[in-house]
């Protein structure tokens, strides 16, 4: 069985709090001049957290904004309109837990004819156990990892997301957790099939499905940029948040943690300035699969590099989104 790294919510803080005194190299990179006016930034899960701090951002930087979220629809949209003064911002429903939610809104972006230059993939959930979907899968799979393949993959054929010949290219950036690092490895075994589990298993969950995304992004970068990069794709983790992500803990555990990260963790929108960054700078233009830990560059785990783990989880992936997936052929090759 996969193991992630931790399977305590408060050790797992207390290496939150390490990285929140840890030195930020290239912090000083980061600046307003960096616009984004006449871009289109597309940021999933952007109605709570750092999704939330992003689309303000990216707003006031002068993009089209488009918020994609399942719940605080239109008020998050209309707050964001207010912080930045920006009218240029708009809300899509995806709920990324629902396979036939994801084909709908990608459906919805290609109608209206929507060409994404930034795709923020930052949805996802922590939950305490646990939770089949309509679809069969464990929902902290779906919506951690799986929905970004299938997101991803449709963005990509339908052209939302461009290729482009020049720059700037397009970027999409995963955001990631540098606690994947000491995930054990990809249990084939068990993917993608729905077993019952309680709080530790789902910490370490967490941890192991972003060593699982961070597998396939590294993948998906190697297959796109045969030869030259005509796609960056970037990952990033912000760091200690002190935003929604333990919603859902049991309620003691929560408010520990939500004391804990009221006093040690960043503001999101302290901890969207390395993604703001890493998105916009010419620092990441004309690459692709770099990894920054807050503003740290850093190498992820070896094992997400490694060809033969990548092929053998994007071919795990199609074969278990053939099988799950009724509208499978809107992405397979
Ligand atoms: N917080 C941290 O310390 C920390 C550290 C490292 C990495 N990260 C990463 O940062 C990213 C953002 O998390 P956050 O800390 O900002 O947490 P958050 O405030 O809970 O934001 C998570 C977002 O994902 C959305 N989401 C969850 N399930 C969804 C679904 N089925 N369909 C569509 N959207 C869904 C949430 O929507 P609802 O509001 O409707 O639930 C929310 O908008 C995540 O990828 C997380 O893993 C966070």
């Amino acid at each position: 069985m996969a193991e992630g790294r931790f399977t305590n919510p408060v050790i797992a803080s207390l290496a939150g709090i390490k990285d929140f005194f840890a030195k930020q190299q290239l912090a000083s990179r980061y600046s307003d001049k960096d616009r984004a006016d006449g871009r289109t930034v597309l940021i999933t899960g952007a109605n709570s957290g750092l999704g939330f701090a992003l689309a303000v951002e990216f707003a006031r930087r002068g993009a089209r904004v488009i918020m994609a979220g399942r719940s605080s629809i239109p008020e998050a949209g209309d707050r964001v309109n207010k912080l930045s003064g920006s009218e240029n911002v708009e809300m899509h429903f995806l709920d990324l837990s629902k396979i036939e939610s994801i084909h709908l809104f990608v459906q919805a972006l290609s109608e209206e004819k929507i060409q994404v230059d930034i795709c923020i993939l930052n949805a996802a959930v922590a939950l305490p156990g646990s939770r089949k979907t309509a679809s069969g899968q464990d929902q902290m799979f779906l919506v951690n990892y799986l929905s970004n393949v299938i997101l991803s993959q449709l963005l990509l054929s339908k052209r939302v997301i461009p290729m482009k010949e020049s720059s700037p290219l397009s970027r999409i950036l995963f955001i990631s957790s540098d606690s994947h690092q000491g995930a054990t490895h990809i249990d084939y075994e068990e993917f993608g099939r729905y077993f019952e589990y309680g709080v530790s298993k789902g910490i370490s969950n967490y941890s192991y499905f972003k060593l699982v995304l961070n597998t396939y992004a590294t993948e998906l970068s190697r297959r796109t940029n045969l030869g030259s990069v005509k796609l960056s794709i970037h990952l990033i983790c912000p760091g200690p948040v002190a935003s929604n992500i333990v919603k859902e803990a049991p309620w003691l555990l929560r408010i520990i943690l939500k004391s804990i990260f009221r006093i040690v963790f960043k503001s999101p929108a302290r901890a969207a300035r390395p993604v703001v960054y890493m998105a916009l700078s010419p620092d990441y233009e004309g690459t692709s699969n770099k990894y920054l830990h807050m503003f740290n560059p850093k190498k992820m785990d070896p094992k997400v590099y490694d060809p033969g783990e990548g092929k053998k989880l994007w071919e795990k992936s199609m074969e278990l989104l053939k099988a799950i997936d009724p509208d499978y052929a809107a992405y397979s090759s």
